[in-house]
């Protein structure tokens, strides 16, 4: 949450940084803010309550901030109500230092104490004036050595950008648990929170470290380690193009990135068959590995957690292997039994929540072996894994997730495929069938979205109601838990997802006349038991939309309201078929509430406090 970025160069740092935020908006949205050096005005900083295009408004596009070197930040809020004087930059006392800060200081309050008996004044609620005091406090005429001493006494999470008018020939950056990157241009370098806020000015970029400072200059960087001594780093070439990170006349990034969802499984499908055979060369895993396995530990948070639950289901079925799914919140701290022989299998979009991120360092401590499947290239989780899985959606700007989700789906197939073979656990015919079924799953995702407007017609009948309930059994209960996460997130509308058989312990006594249910029965084995479900929900007045295979449409529609029938697929992998009309109808509910759909209130889509 939070995205930062800055620039030191010869152009006009303004109106680039606003372009920055512009692409990190979706880490946060509640406020924005500049700080420009410039030779004749010194430090200026701007900052603006609500959405950019106020900061963009206030400053003429930028217009009204000239210099050359600057840092820019989009909030969502952690420390302190959003208003002008808590968003970011904060400065210093003397107002000669500007600071950005995507993270949380923890020991804020003990810092802002003893700055506070040192006669310095604060004029914020936030924690990140705590940075800048402390950097101003030791400040004796070298930036670096400033930061530096400030940092030994910081504890926490932070990405910074600091700008001193008393050094206005260079930018400095740290890192610690949040992500951090640099771009390399000619004549000029940036720093952002993501890529995606520099890539129309440079694909050179590299990543920082934990521990790491840059000192930036417009004709290079130079990085020290956490012990001040100078390191090398890689510069890596972000092949993607900018268009990939752009609405592309759809009116929003929710809508293009469901659309987008069949070529995102393809790209992270079809390089992995070979010859008909699946083949994992990132990741280093043999038969003995599995068969030594105590367990295997998924660990994830939000829609990832929700593709856990569905792999939950697979790969018990398919490895016989115990899984257990762990919120990556609750994982640091149940005393999870983790042993040598535990593998965990973290997954992420973004590879920065911070909450997967601690858990996964607590596995590792642990004893456990790391795989991941991650969407950002270089990012943390990625990066501390010892295997890592890419998932190939791009970039990913919508709050709400569609095709990072279905393509970590892919990836959880391709990765049981594999594991079903070095076990043995499945034969030729079962095998191939597995992967055909793999190498179909786009065409079939595809024919799904070439008929949207019969859910857009559902969305039109149910988008008043003031709660919904999502039911399913096995994994239409893991797409069932998605479902609900997609709908409440962007419409605001109250849901929940049900195991279905657990309904008559409890939320039964919610179902009214007309309430909405949604019943997801494309799991074959569990039809009938869910459709008895099904009577029980209808005998107390629920309307209810159902959502089953083509096999079973006809069967499924003498027993409820409304039918979308999706196609025939590998069973195994029915959550990447299920999910596309649950996404279609929460971004038409959303669309019909007028509700501001990429960016839903209080949401971030990169969550790096904890
Ligand atoms: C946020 C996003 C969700 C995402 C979750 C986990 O809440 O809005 O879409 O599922 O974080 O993020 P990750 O990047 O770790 O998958």
């Amino acid at each position: 949450m939070c995205g930062i970025v800055g620039y030191i160069g010869r152009e006009q740092a303004a109106p680039i940084l606003l372009e920055g935020l512009a692409r990190l908006e979706y880490r946060g949205y509640d406020s924005a803010g500049l700080a420009v050096l410039d030779g004749e005005k010194g430090l200026q900083v701007v900052k603006a309550k609500g959405r950019l295009r106020e900061l963009a408004g206030r400053t003429e596009g930028g217009a009204l901030v000239p210099g050359a070197v600057g840092v820019g930040h989009t909030r969502w809020a952690t420390h302190g109500a959003p208003n002008d004087v808590n968003s970011h930059p904060q400065v210093s006392q003397s107002g000669r230092i500007a600071v950005v800060h995507n993270g949380i200081i923890e020991n804020y309050a003990r810092l802002k104490a003893f700055l506070e008996e040192e006669g310095v004044s604060f004029a914020s609620e936030t924690d990140t004036e705590v940075a800048a005091q402390l950097i101003g406090y030791y400040y004796r005429g070298d930036l670096l050595q400033a930061v530096g001493q400030a940092l030994n006494r910081i504890e926490g999470a932070y990405a910074l950008g600091i700008v001193c008018a008393d050094e206005p020939d260079k930018l400095v950056a740290v890192r610690k648990d949040s992500p951090l990157i640099l771009g390399r241009g000619a004549g000029f370098q940036m720093l952002a929170s993501d890529v995606t806020a520099m890539i129309r000015y440079t694909r050179d970029v590299c990543y920082l470290d934990d521990g790491e400072t840059a000192v930036l200059t417009p004709e290079g960087v130079q990085i020290y380690n956490a012990f001040g001594r100078p390191v090398e780093k890689e510069t890596v070439h972000v092949d993607w193009e900018i268009s990939a990170a752009e609405k592309g006349g759809y009116e929003h990034f929710m809508f293009k990135e469901i659309m987008e969802q069949p070529k995102a499984i393809r790209d992270t499908v079809s390089p992995r068959i070979r010859e008909g055979r699946v083949v994992l060369d990132e990741l280093e895993l043999t038969r003995e590995d599995l068969e030594n396995l105590d367990r295997l530990y998924i660990i994830a948070c939000g829609s990832s957690y929700h593709v856990g639950m569905a792999a939950k289901y697979i790969l018990e079925k398919l490895l016989r292997i115990p899984v257990e799914v762990t919120l990556a919140s609750e994982f640091r701290y149940c005393t999870p039994i983790v042993t040598q022989r535990t593998l965990a299998l973290v997954v992420s979009q973004s590879g920065e929540t911070i909450d997967t991120l601690a858990a996964m360092r607590e596995a590792r401590r642990l004893g456990a072996r790391i795989f991941s499947i991650v969407n950002v290239v270089g990012s943390s989780i990625a990066r501390e894994s010892d295997g890592v899985l890419y998932t190939w959606a791009g970039p990913e700007i919508a709050v709400a997730t569609t095709k990072a989700y279905s393509t970590q789906l892919a990836a959880v197939y391709l990765l049981a495929i594999r594991c079903a073979e070095l076990l043995g656990r499945v034969d030729q015919e079962e095998y191939r069938a597995m992967v055909a079924g793999l190498e179909a799953l786009p065409g079939q995702v595809e024919e799904i979205l070439k008929d949207t407007e019969k859910i857009q017609y559902y969305a039109s009948i149910y988008f008043n109601h003031d709660s919904m309930f999502f039911i399913g059994r096995n994994i239409d209960y893991a797409v069932g838990l998605e479902a609900s996460l997609k709908l409440k997130e962007i419409s605001y509308i109250h849901s929940e997802a049900y195991a279905a058989g657990e309904l008559k312990h409890g939320t039964i006594s919610l179902i009214e006349d007309g309430t909405l249910v949604v019943a997801l029965a494309g799991w074959d084995p569990l039809f009938d038991k869910l459709m008895s479900n099904v009577r029980e929900v209808k005998a107390r007045g629920a309307d209810v939309l159902g959502v089953t295979t083509r096999a079973r449409a006809s069967a499924m529609a003498q027993g409820v309201d409304s039918t979308i029938s999706v196609p025939d697929v590998f069973p195994l992998y029915l959550p990447s078929v299920e999910v596309v009309p649950v996404q279609l109808f929460a971004y038409y509910v959303a669309l019909m509430r007028g509700c501001d759909i990429d960016k839903p209130r209080n949401l971030a889509k990169s969550v790096t406090v904890e």
